[in-house]
């Protein structure tokens, strides 16, 4: 939703503001209508405004202000518009204490309230703004800054990173989390805090996780955390293999097209993790029931691994969006194995389901943020292998979480075929991404639409959900995907004359039922945009444009391929329209509140 971060120089004489703005730089895919830093020098100084990071800079020159220490944000509004004052640092009324803030403060308005009985005068309509003014009544009433950021987390309800800098008690930056991620990173001559790794990556590759409710306190010498009880708690210090350059766009116009083209690298990489998954399937024991849960782009990842499940292993699998997993934990069992998938695991709306599982059944990850917190709360993690994935649209996470799925499905199938025929996946992605052109001029010729339609059978179907999902949340064009034999109970009836309608029609069992769909929509005036086999002559015949796939790829394995002219599709048609596809409007990367 929003990113922060944070960091204290040893160098008195260094200034910190240039690398808080290039590690605020890198969390932009995080929040983009606001950003804004505070320095320390003696006094407090704070640039902030509303709009992009590089309009905001172009304005305030935000790598030039003084001091070794100092917070920064970017927001993603959600309480009170995007505006110079609603950004953050927020303040108390003196101006002594700075507060960035990722998350949600739920009982905000009663807080707000209670202090402005007390005589408080409050400047922003943000949810954030009672932080600093608690800090400061604390402050006040003689508590340090640690303490006072203690007391002020008792009374918080809802989902927060936060931190904290205070003119009265200079040379240190608190920090605290509850439902929101929080980085700590050590280096030889610093330590930060982030939301999220890439932030900081080009900085510090030594990592502490702090749990909910401890205080890390940063100062030039050392990182101390305190837990609720004020003692010292030692933290385990990881080691992030992620390189900065993986967090840059090396050439690329843009994060997404840079990801789409990792992608055959980003399914070989996570077909490393088959003895982790092996070994997890050995210390699961029984499962007799398999239930996933996710959102968005994951869900539909899930979606596929219940048809893999089902087929494949007989295991009777759910799929449950995660915002509504709290209507249907009730069926959970000890013989339940809840997988949640998650490209960052940190989605609250998956955080809360897993709590719940936890509770009753053996719980599975899926994840691709290293140390975030379904890896850390989960009874067992596969970890994709996708590197940081940067565009809001997920691309290259979603093909490496279905590579673990498939995995899994084959292990605990002992399909070791199918396990072999996963090593050609990489080569088949790598032949779409060559005839990108093809691509290219299809997206000429389709940005004129104002509605998309996408139909696939079996496991086809959800990557007609998730080709549709990639359109309409960067190109803003509305896209419908549907199991392509449902159409004639409902959907035919908007079929019309010139309406696109892209037909996923790899080889295999659903081919030719989906044929038959094909010239359904056909016959009612649609454009056909088919993707098939290369050697499919009936497909070439009956559409008018059809874009070839390696017709070796079978319909088992479909999924992990014909996705990717999908997201170029998407991709090339948002360039047509002229958006930018790494920052769509409304959306953020991690949806850290339900
Ligand atoms: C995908 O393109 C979206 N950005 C979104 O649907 C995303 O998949 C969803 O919010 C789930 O996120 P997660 O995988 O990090 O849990």
């Amino acid at each position: 939703m929003c990113g922060i971060v944070g960091c204290i120089l040893k160098d008195d004489d260094k200034k910190v503001a240039p690398i808080l703005f290039d590690c605020i730089s890198k969390l932009e895919y995080r929040g983009y209508d606001s950003i804004g830093l505070a320095t320390y020098d003696g006094n407090m100084h704070i640039k902030k405004d509303k709009g992009k990071i590089e309009e905001v800079n172009n304005k305030l020159d935000l790598a030039d202000m003084p001091g070794n220490y100092g917070i920064a944000h970017v927001r993603w509004a959600t309480h009170g518009d995007p505006s110079k004052l609603n950004a953050h640092p927020q303040l108390d009324e003196e101006n002594t204490i700075a507060v960035v803030h990722n998350g949600i403060i739920e009982n905000n308005s009663e807080i707000k309230a209670n202090l402005i009985a007390e005589g408080h005068i409050f400047k922003s309509d943000t949810d954030t703004e009672v932080i600093p003014h608690l800090i400061q009544k604390y402050m006040d009433e003689g508590l340090d800054l640690e303490h006072a950021l203690r007391k002020t987390i008792d009374i918080l309800q809802g989902a927060y990173a936060i931190a904290a800098v205070s003119s009265n008690e200079p040379d240190k930056i608190v920090a605290t989390r509850k439902d929101s991620p929080l980085i700590i990173g050590i280096s030889d001559d610093a330590y930060y805090l982030a939301s999220d790794s890439p932030a900081i990556l080009k900085y510090a590759n030594d990592i502490i996780y702090p749990e909910k409710g401890e205080i890390v306190i940063l100062d030039k010498n050392d990182v101390v955390v305190h837990d609720e009880f004020d003692n010292i708690v030692h933290k385990e210090i990881d080691t992030i293999n992620w390189t900065p350059e993986m967090a840059e766009k090396e050439g690329y116009d843009h994060f997404m097209i840079k990801e789409i083209n990792e992608q055959g690298t980003a399914v070989r990489n996570t077909l490393t993790q088959k003895d982790n998954i092996q070994s997890i399937i050995d210390d699961l024991g029984h499962v007799s029931r398999i239930c996933f849960v996710a959102c968005g782009t994951s869900y539909h990842a899930s979606l596929t691994g219940k048809y893999l499940l089902e087929s494949l292993a007989g295991i009777s699998t759910d799929v449950i969006l995660a915002s509504e997993f709290k209507y249907s934990a009730k069926t959970l069992d000890e013989n339940t194995l809840v997988v949640f998938i998650s490209q960052s695991g940190e989605t609250a709306d998956s955080l809360k389901a897993l709590d719940i599982a936890n509770e009753t059944s053996k719980t599975l990850g899926i994840v691709n943020v290293v140390g975030s917190s379904i890896t850390r709360r989960a009874q067992y993690v596969i970890q994709t292998q996708a590197g940081p994935e940067i565009g809001v649209a997920a691309t290259k996470t979603y093909v490496s979480q279905l590579t673990a799925i498939y995995l899994f499905a084959a292990l605990m199938a002992k399909n070791y075929d199918l396990v072999d025929e996963l090593d050609k996946v990489p080569d088949y992605i790598d032949e779409v991404l060559e005839n990108v052109g093809s691509i290219k001029s299809m997206s000429k010729r389709y940005n004129y639409a104002k509605d998309f339609f996408y139909l696939g059978r079996g496991y086809s179907y959800p990557t007609a959900l998730e080709g549709a999902l990639k359109l309409k949340e960067i190109s803003y064009i509305h896209g419908e995907g549907y199991a392509a034999g449902e159409l004639k109970h409902g959907p035919l009836a908007l079929i019309d004359e010139g309406i696109p309608v892209v037909i996923v029609i790899p080889p295999g069992d659903s081919h030719r039922k989906t044929m038959s769909n094909l010239e359904e929509v056909k016959s009612r005036g649609a454009r056909v945009l088919a993707f098939g086999a290369d050697d499919d002559e009936e497909l070439f015949n009956k559409a008018p444009e059809v874009f070839p796939i390696n017709r070796n790829v079978s319909e088992i394995i479909a999924p992990l391929v014909y996705i990717v002219p999908l997201q170029l599709l998407s991709y090339y048609i948002t360039l047509e329209k002229g958006f930018d596809p790494d920052k769509p409007r409304n959306l953020a990367k991690c949806v850290t509140v339900e």
